[in-house]
C-alpha cells in the first residue's frame, strides 16, 4: 500500500473512497473541517444521517455514502472518532486501521483522506499515526497471503493525505515516513514470530537480524557456540543442550552517537524459536503456539531496525540470546545446576523456565560492557496470562526512573503495560540450597518470581523487564493488531528511545 502527500481538498481529487470523521459533541450542523465540506457538497446527506440518528459519531462506526457522480470520489466514508475530547494518536492509529481492512474488504483501490485531524494533533504526528494504523491494520502474513484472505485478492492500494496548506506538505510526508519505518519494523517482528519454528531456526533468526542490520545500518554479529562457551554461556549452553540446532548470540549495535555523550541502552530479547518444555515437556495442546517464543527477540530486532533507519542520535545494542528448547539425549535434566556468565549458579529445577536462563547471560553480556538501562523483553510466563488477560504486558523495574519512562512511552503507542510488584518477599521462592538461585518458584506469583530471578543478572544496574507472554499473539483482528504476532512493543522501545533524546 503506498501513502502520499497531495496538495487538493476531498471534494476535488478522484478516488474510489474519501474518508472524513465525525465525532461526538461536534454533530451539530455545519460540520467542522473536511466532513462540512463534504456534506456541502453532498446537499447536506451527512448532517441528515446524524439527524435521523444513523451517524452517532460512536468510535470506529462506518458509513458508505455513495455520491453518484456529485462529487469525484465515488464515495464517502464516515467514520466515527467517539468524544471530541478523548481524539488522540491512539484513537487516530485504531480508525486508519477499521478503516483500510473496511476499504480492503470493499474492494477500493484507491482512497483520499484529508490532513488527519489537525484539531487534536501536529501534522507530524497525526500523519505517522495514521501511517501506522494503516499498515498495521492490512497486515497479513506474507507467507500465506492468498490461503488466508476473506477478501478475494482484493488489495488497497493507495491512500493520499490531502492538503489544502502547501506549508502542510513536508510535515505530513515527514510523519508518513517515520509511521512507514515503524509500522515496517513492526511488521518484521510480526513476520519473524508468525513463521514455523522450522523455518525459524537460532540460525535463521540470526539471517534476518542481519539483513535487518543491512537495511537499517547496524552492526551484525553472531557469536559462534565456541564463543558462546569461551564466555561462559552457561544458561545458554544448558538450554540448547538438548537441539541438534547451533545456538545463536545476535548482537546488533546501532552506533548514532560516537562521541559516546549517553551510554549505551541494551534492548535484551528472549529468542527461544521452539519451547517444548524440554525434559519438563509440555503438554501437547497448542505447544505449536512455541513457536513465536521468539517474540521478545523479534521486536528486539524489529526496534533495532527502526531505530537505525530514523537515524536516532543515541547509541543503543539489541542481544538476542537463541535456541530450541527441546528434549534430548544431551538434554539439561531438572535438577542440574548451571553457571551463568557472571559465575552466579542457576538450579534447574524445571526445564520449561528456560527463558530466565537464557536472559541470565544476556543480562550479564550487557552488564559487563557497561550498558545501561537494560530492558528485556520476553514471552516469560504463562502466569502474565492470568494476572492480566491479553490486554497488558507486565512490566518488572528496579528503577523507577526508567519504569515511567517506559509507561510513558507505552501510553503514547497504546501498547499497554501494568507495573508489578518487585519486593524482595518473593525472592525466598526463588532459594536454592544448591545454587545462587532456582529457576521456578512455584505456583503463586509465577511471573514475579520469574522476574526476581532476572533481577539477579541485571544486579544494580538499572534495569526493566517486559513479560509480553500475555500480549504477544491475538486471536483477533482490533485496531491495529491482527491475527498471529501482534509485534508489541517494537513501537514502544522505538518511542522510549526517541523520548531519551529530549531529556538530559
Ligand atoms: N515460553 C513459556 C511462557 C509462555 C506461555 C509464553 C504461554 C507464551 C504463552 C515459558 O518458557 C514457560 O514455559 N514458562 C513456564 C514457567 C514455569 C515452568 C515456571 C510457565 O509459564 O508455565
Ligand atoms: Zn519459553
Ligand atoms: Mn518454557
Amino acid at each position: 500500500m503506498e501513502l502520499k502527500v497531495a496538495k487538493g481538498s476531498l471534494t476535488d481529487v478522484e478516488a474510489d473512497c474519501a474518508v472524513v470523521g465525525v465525532y461526538q459533541g461536534m454533530l451539530e450542523a455545519p460540520l467542522p473541517g473536511a466532513a462540512g465540506q463534504v456534506d456541502e457538497a453532498l446537499d447536506g446527506q451527512i448532517s441528515a444521517l446524524i439527524e435521523d440518528g444513523e451517524i452517532r459519531g460512536k468510535p470506529g462506526e462506518i458509513t458508505i455514502i455513495h455520491t453518484q457522480g456529485r462529487i469525484p470520489p465515488r464515495r464517502v466514508m464516515v467514520v466515527g472518532g467517539g468524544p471530541v475530547d478523548k481524539a488522540d494518536a491512539n484513537l487516530l492509529r485504531r480508525l486508519a486501521a477499521d478503516v483500510v481492512r473496511r476499504a480492503r474488504s470493499n474492494g477500493y483501490k484507491h482512497m483520499t483522506a484529508f490532513r488527519p485531524a489537525a484539531h487534536y494533533l501536529n501534522a507530524v504526528d497525526a500523519a505517522q499515526a495514521s501511517a501506522e494504523g494503516a499498515l498495521l491494520g492490512s497486515y497479513r502474513i506474507t507467507a500465506n497471503a492468498d490461503e488466508q484472505d476473506d477478501d478475494n485478492g482484493r488489495e488497497l492500494e493507495s491512500v493520499t493525505f490531502l492538503t489544502e496548506d502547501d506549508a502542510d506538505l513536508p510535515e505530513l510526508d515527514r510523519g508518513l515516513d517515520r509511521g512507514a519505518i515503524i509500522a515496517e519494523a513492526v511488521a518484521l517482528a510480526r513476520d519473524l514470530a508468525n513463521e514455523p519454528a522450522n523455518r525459524m531456526t537460532p540460525t535463521i533468526l540470526a539471517q534476518r537480524a542481519q539483513d535487518a542490520a543491512d537495511v537499517a545500518g547496524v552492526t551484525f554479529t553472531n557469536l559462534s557456540i565456541g564463543e558462546i562457551t569461551e564466555m561462559g554461556m552457561g544458561g545458554l549452553l544448558g538450554v540448547t543442550a538438548g537441539s541438534h540446532e547451533p545456538p545463536a548470540f545476535i548482537i546488533l549495535e546501532h552506533k548514532g552517537d560516537p562521541d559516546n555523550t549517553r551510554p549505551t541502552v541494551a534492548l535484551i530479547g528472549k529468542g527461544v524459536t521452539f519451547d517444548s518444555g524440554g525434559i519438563s515437556i509440555k503438554p501437547s495442546a497448542n505447544m505449536s503456539a512455541m513457536k513465536g517464543d521468539m517474540a521478545g527477540g523479534a521486536a528486539v530486532i524489529g526496534a533495532l531496525q527502526a531505530i537505525g533507519r530514523l537515524g536516532l542520535p543515541i547509541n543503543v545494542t539489541g542481544l538476542v540470546p537463541a535456541t530450541e528448547n527441546l528434549p534430548g539425549g544431551g538434554a539439561t535434566k531438572p535438577g542440574d545446576v548451571l553457571t551463568a556468565m557472571n559465575g552466579k549458579t542457576m538450579e534447574v529445577e524445571n526445564t520449561d523456565a528456560e527463558g530466565r536462563l537464557i536472559l541470565a547471560d544476556a543480562l550479564s553480556y550487557a552488564n559487563n560492557k557497561g550498558m545501561t538501562p537494560l530492558i528485556d523483553v520476553a514471552t516469560l510466563t504463562g502466569a502474565i496470562r492470568v494476572a492480566l488477560g491479553n490486554v497488558a504486558m507486565g512490566l518488572f523495574a528496579n528503577d523507577d526512573d526508567v519504569a515511567r519512562r517506559l509507561q510513558d512511552a507505552s501510553e503514547a503507542t497504546g501498547e499497554k503495560m501494568w507495573r508489578m510488584p518487585l519486593w524482595d518477599d518473593y525472592k525466598e521462592q526463588i532459594k536454592s540450597s544448591v545454587a545462587t538461585v532456582k529457576n521456578t518458584g512455584g505456583q503463586p506469583a509465577g511471573s514475579i518470581t520469574a522476574a526476581k530471578f532476572l533481577q539477579e543478572f541485571a544486579e544494580d544496574t538499572p534495569w526493566a523487564h517486559l513479560d509480553i507472554a500475555s500480549v504477544s499473539a491475538t486471536d483477533r483482528e482490533r485496531g491495529w493488531q491482527t491475527r498471529g504476532a501482534t509485534g508489541q512493543p517494537v513501537r514502544t522501545l522505538v518511542r522510549l528511545v526517541e523520548d531519551m533524546l529530549h531529556e538530559s
